[in-house]
């Protein structure tokens, strides 16, 4: 483990499906019905190296409330909810935060840093931008949904230069899949060094 004085180092990536150009969401939805999409991201969000280990997942508050409730548990997550306004944890969550700043510090410091694996930033694009902009974010899995929708939440622009796509990246299957007749592949960027 890398420990930066009293801090330890966690790998921070985001997770997002964005459509052609670049939507991921309508009126606090997602735009589309992908199931084995959205497996394959809770799939990837609930990985974990040891059973005693477990990933922060991080949530812009619309986000959160727009999940449906029969996800949770998900297994080997802790759920931060990330607002200015709200003063409690709302039921399912383990964490609420005020900005990324605190969240880093809550995963890097003890007693987290000792059981948190990776920080999943899960949206929207405010927190995906703070997160793209941090030195510890190393991926971005986002899915191409080879589609055009209507939306009006976008994923944010970032250096296709610094972030690289990967072929043949682990766990990742790189063949174009189909669902409700829209195709849709997996993509992996990683930043380079
Ligand atoms: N396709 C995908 O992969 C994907 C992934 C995620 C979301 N989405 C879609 O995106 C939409 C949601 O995005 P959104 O932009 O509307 O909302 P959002 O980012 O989920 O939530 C926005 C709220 O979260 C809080 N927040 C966000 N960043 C913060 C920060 N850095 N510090 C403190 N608080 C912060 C604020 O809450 P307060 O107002 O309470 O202060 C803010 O108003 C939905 O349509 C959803 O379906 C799609």
């Amino acid at each position: 483990m890398n420990i930066e004085g009293e801090e330890m180092r966690k790998p921070i990536r985001l997770i997002a499906a964005a459509c052609s150009d670049m939507g991921i969401g309508k009126n606090g939805q997602l735009p589309w019905c992908l199931p084995k999409e959205f497996q394959f991201f809770l799939d990837t969000i609930t990985a974990v190296s040891a059973p005693e280990k477990k990933n922060l997942l991080v949530w812009g508050r619309i986000s959160w409330f727009s999940c449906p409730e029969t996800v949770f548990p998900l297994a080997n997550c802790l759920n931060l909810v990330l607002s200015r306004k709200m003063s409690a944890v709302p039921p399912h969550a383990h964490y609420l935060c005020k900005d990324f700043g605190s969240v880093i510090h809550l995963a890097s410091k003890p007693p987290l840093c000792h059981i948190v694996e990776t920080i999943w930033v899960l949206g929207g694009p405010e927190v995906y931008k703070e997160s793209l902009e941090h030195p510890w974010c190393d991926l971005i899995y986002l899915t191409d949904i080879m589609a055009d929708f209507d939306c009006n939440v976008f994923f944010p622009k970032f250096d296709r230069n610094v972030f690289r796509k990967q072929k043949g990246f682990p766990g990742v299957p790189d063949e174009i899949h189909e669902e409700n007749g829209i195709q849709f592949q997996f993509q992996v960027f990683k930043k380079e060094a």
